[in-house]
C-alpha cells in the first residue's frame, strides 16, 4: 500500500513538471515591482525590510532556518477536530510570552524576539508576518522551493495550548496521530521534515548551540535525508540527551524522531525515496507547506500573494556520502526501492562546523 501510494506521488510530481503554465494577469506596483494582485503591492517593501533587518541581506543563516521552524510550530497548534489553536494565524508571535513557555517551543524565543520589533514596523497582521518571513527565509536557501503565500490572515484570537507541537522523544504512532490531528498523512509529514535540511539544535544539547542536523545546512537539498540513514556512532556534545540518538559524523545531530521515522514501515519508504530525489523533494515539501501555512484560515478570504517571494537559487547535481562512508553504511529500512548509487566525498571523515550566530 505504501508503495502504491509512493508511486501515486512520484507520478504527481513528474505531472507538476509537465503543466504549462497559463500566463496570469500582471499589475506593475508603484515600487516597481510585477505582481498577479495589487493587494500583493504592499508586501514588496515588507520583503525587502525582512531580508534586510532579519536574514542580514538575504542569508539562509539562523534566521531563516528558525524563521521556518516558527511557521511548523505556530501552525500545528491545530486540530480538525477543534478544542486546539487557531493554526497558521501567528498566535506564537502574538502571544510568544504564553508560547514559549512550552516544552517544544524550547529554543524559539531568539526567532520571536528578532521578529516582533519587525513585525511591529510591518504593518501585518501576525499570522501573515510569521508565515511570509517563513517563505522568504526558505527562499535564501539554495535548492529550496519558491513556497506558496496566501495573504490576509486576521490577527490571533488567543494562544495555542501546549501539548500540539510534536518533541523528538515521541514515538512515531505518537506523531503520526498528532499530524494526522492536523490534518497531514504520513508521506506528507515525511515532507515536512525535509526542512531538517537547514536545520540546527540549540537546546538538545545545550553545550553545543547550533549544531547541524546534515553537512550541508545552507543548502536545501537532500543530505538530511542520506545522513539519517547512516549507521551512527558518536554524540557531538555532552553525552546522550533526551531526543538525541547516535550520529554518524562529529559536529552532527541526529535526532530520535528523524531516525526511528526514517526506519519505521509506514514511513521508511518515504523517506528513502527523498534520497538524492530533489524534485521529488521540493514539489512534496512545496504541498505539504501550501497545506501547513493555510491552516485553520479562511482560504476564501486570503490572497495569493506568492509572486512576492524571491525565487531561489537551484541546486543542481547529485548529493554525496560524506567522506569515508558509502553504501555499506545505509541502514536501508525500505527493501522495496532500489538505493541511488552515490559518490563519496574525498579526504578524511569531516567535522561539521556549527551554523554561525546559534
Ligand atoms: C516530528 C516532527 C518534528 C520534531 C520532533 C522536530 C524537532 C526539532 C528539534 C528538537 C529541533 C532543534 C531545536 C533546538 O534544539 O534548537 C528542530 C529544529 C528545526 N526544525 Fe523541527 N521538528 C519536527 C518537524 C519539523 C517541521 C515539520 C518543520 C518545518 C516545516 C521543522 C523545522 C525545523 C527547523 C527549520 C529547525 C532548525 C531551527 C534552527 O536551526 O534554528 N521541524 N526540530
Amino acid at each position: 500500500m505504501a508503495f502504491t501510494r509512493l508511486s501515486a506521488i512520484l507520478s504527481v510530481a513528474l505531472a507538476a513538471t509537465q503543466v504549462c503554465a497559463v500566463p496570469a494577469k500582471r499589475v506593475t506596483c508603484k515600487t516597481g515591482q510585477v505582481t498577479a494582485n495589487a493587494a500583493c503591492c504592499a508586501l514588496f517593501p515588507v520583503v525587502e525590510l525582512m531580508q534586510d533587518q532579519l536574514f542580514d541581506g538575504s542569508e539562509c543563516g539562523e534566521e531563516a532556518h528558525s524563521a521556518l521552524r516558527l511557521s511548523f510550530h505556530d501552525a500545528i497548534g491545530f486540530s480538525l477536530r477543534g478544542g486546539k489553536g487557531g493554526g497558521a494565524d501567528g498566535s506564537i508571535l502574538a502571544f510568544n510570552k504564553t508560547e514559549n513557555a512550552f516544552h517544544a517551543n524550547g529554543g524559539i524565543d531568539d526567532i520571536t524576539d528578532g521578529q516582533f520589533p519587525i513585525f511591529l514596523q510591518s504593518g501585518l497582521s501576525a499570522g501573515d508576518f510569521v508565515h511570509l518571513a517563513a517563505a522568504v527565509g526558505t527562499s535564501n536557501c539554495p535548492g529550496a522551493p519558491r513556497l506558496e503565500f496566501m495573504f490576509g490572515r486576521p490577527p490571533p484570537k488567543a494562544p495555542a495550548p501546549d501539548l500540539t507541537v510534536p518533541e523528538p522523544t515521541d514515538t512515531v504512532t505518537k506523531i503520526l496521530e498528532r499530524f494526522a490531528d492536523a490534518g497531514f498523512s504520513p508521506p506528507e509529514a515525511v515532507a515536512l521534515l525535509s526542512s531538517h535540511t537547514i536545520a540546527a539544535a540549540d537546546v538538545v544539547d545545550v553545550t553545543i548551540p547550533g549544531t547541524p542536523f546534515d553537512s550541508t545546512v545552507g543548502t536545501f537539498d537532500t543530505q538530511v535525508f542520506l545522513e539519517v540513514l547512516l549507521k551512527g556512532k558518536l554524540f557531538p556534545g555532552n553525552g546522550s540527551q533526551p531526543g538525541e540518538v547516535l550520529s554518524p559524523l562529529a559536529g552532527e545531530m541526529r535526532l530520535q524522531s528523524d531516525f526511528r521515522i526514517s526506519q519505521d514501515p509506514r514511513t521508511a519508504c518515504f523517506w528513502q525515496a527523498m534520497v538524492n530525489n530533489q524534485e521529488l523533494m521540493i514539489a512534496e515539501f512545496r504541498a505539504a507547506m501550501s497545506k501547513l501555512q493555510v491552516l485553520g484560515q479562511d482560504k476564501s478570504r486570503l490572497i495569493d500573494c506568492s509572486d512576492v517571494v524571491p525565487v531561489p537559487k537551484s541546486f543542481t547535481g547529485n548529493i554525496k556520502f560524506p567522506a569515508t562512508f558509502s553504501r555499506k553504511d545505509v541502514q536501508i529500512a525500505c527493501p522495496l526501492l532500489p538505493f541511488p548509487n552515490l559518490a563519496t566525498v574525498a579526504g578524511p571523515a569531516p567535522t561539521i562546523p556549527p551554523v554561525p550566530g546559534s
